[in-house]
């Protein structure tokens, strides 16, 4: 199929535009490089051996993608650009609302005007807010968000619903991502944080490379079964073939689906901790902190809906997750910026 990915140069889109080069589909990446560099698109083509195609475009801008779509014909979109920083949501709301919910609005008129009507969408598991249901289903109703950041998913998720109850020649896939961690097993791409990173794995791998002096764990008196906060980390890989996997669904026009994409396995910050010490023979020094506002105690997946319909589950364990973040970091321990 002929792919167009938006947000391609950053860390889930390159990692995806890897699967889909060696799935045969053909990629057109389009990216304003506000929080990657093109450089990762290069890494993918040293992995994959094949070009991909790359434009700057920012998806706000509607004459840049009306001439693009002019040009080429897209079976599907994959819509990975956006904002992602919970804490900077808070700090910079219009930038964000803009960005991710303007950008999504003006993207989907561009993909409506050219027929093109089948997308899938990086929703996240921020969604849920404080889960009813765990492990969550994609029947767990929404919660609230507690920033901006996760009103923008949610709200794209509704603009996204209503589209499709205008007109049901859209295909649209919602996917819940779980917590994505890890790199490609070739330590070329991964993840290339700005700055202080919010993230857990991000910030383990700069203790471990000697960026920062120590962890913070933000509490350890949650009700988990060693106080500290439940996830379900997924490597980011895993996370790139539910994509292609979800194109399949479109292919047989499905309507409009929400699958998560987790593993099923809830983690605690210290298991993340312990696996990364022993599988990488290191320490990672840290103190317990207060709680960080706004953060839940418990989120886990249900994934078994997308392996009965999308065939799809995580292959990878959390050392897998470890092992990779790691062999990123130390290979790269300026990111791309080097
Ligand atoms: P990322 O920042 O590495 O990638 C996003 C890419 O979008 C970047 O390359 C950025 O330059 C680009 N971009 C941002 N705004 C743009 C715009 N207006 N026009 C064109 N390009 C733009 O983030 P990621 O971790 O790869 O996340 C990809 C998507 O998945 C995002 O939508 C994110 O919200 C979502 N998501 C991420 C996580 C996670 O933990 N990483 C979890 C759930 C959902
Ligand atoms: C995981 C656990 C922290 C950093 C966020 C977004 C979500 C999605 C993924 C984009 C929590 C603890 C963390 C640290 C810590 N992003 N932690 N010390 O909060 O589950 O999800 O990223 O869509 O929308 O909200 O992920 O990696 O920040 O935290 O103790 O320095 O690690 O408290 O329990 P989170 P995270």
């Amino acid at each position: 199929m002929n792919i167009l990915v938006t947000g391609g140069a950053g860390y889930i889109g390159s990692h995806t535009v890897v699967e889909l080069q060696n799935a045969g589909h053909n990629v057109v990446v389009i990216d304003n490089l506000s929080n990657s560099k093109a450089k990762s698109l290069n890494r993918v083509t040293e992995i994959t051996g094949k070009k991909v195609d790359f434009f700057e475009i920012d998806i706000r801008d509607f004459n840049a993608l009306d001439s693009l779509l002019n040009k080429y014909k897209f079976d599907c979109c994959i819509h990975f650009a956006g904002l992602k920083a919970v804490g900077e949501s808070v700090q910079k709301p219009l930038e964000y609302y803009d960005n991710n919910v303007c950008g999504t609005v003006t993207l989907l008129r561009a993909l409506n005007k050219h027929n093109c009507k089948n997308i899938i969408f990086s929703s996240s598991a921020c969604v849920y807010g404080n889960p009813e249901i765990i492990p969550i289903t994609e029947n767990c109703p929404k919660g609230n968000c507690t920033n901006p950041y996760g009103a923008t998913k949610s709200m794209i998720e509704d603009i996204m619903m209503d589209l499709y109850k205008s007109d049901s020649n859209w295909n649209i896939v919602l996917l819940r991502y779980f917590n994505p961690i890890g790199a490609h097993q070739s330590g070329k791409i991964g993840e290339n944080p700005n700055g202080i990173p919010n993230n857990l794995m991000p910030y383990i791998t700069q203790v471990a490379v000697g960026k920062r002096d120590e962890l913070s764990v933000f509490g350890n008196d949650y009700d988990t079964h060693d106080g500290t906060g439940v996830r379900d980390y997924i490597h980011v890989i895993d996370l790139a073939r539910g994509h292609v996997c979800a194109l399949n669904a479109i292919k047989e026009n499905c309507g409009l689906e929400i699958f998560n994409l987790g593993t099923g396995h809830g983690y605690s910050v210290l298991d993340v901790v312990n696996a990364f010490e022993k599988v990488n023979g290191l320490k990672i020094p840290y103190v317990i902190k207060p709680r960080r506002a706004g953060d839940v105690p418990v989120c886990y997946a249900d994934a078994s809906k997308a392996e009965k319909i999308l065939k799809w589950h995580a292959e990878f364990n959390l050392e897998d997750m470890c092992r990779d973040s790691w062999n990123w970091q130390k290979n790269n321990p300026n990111g791309y910026g080097d």
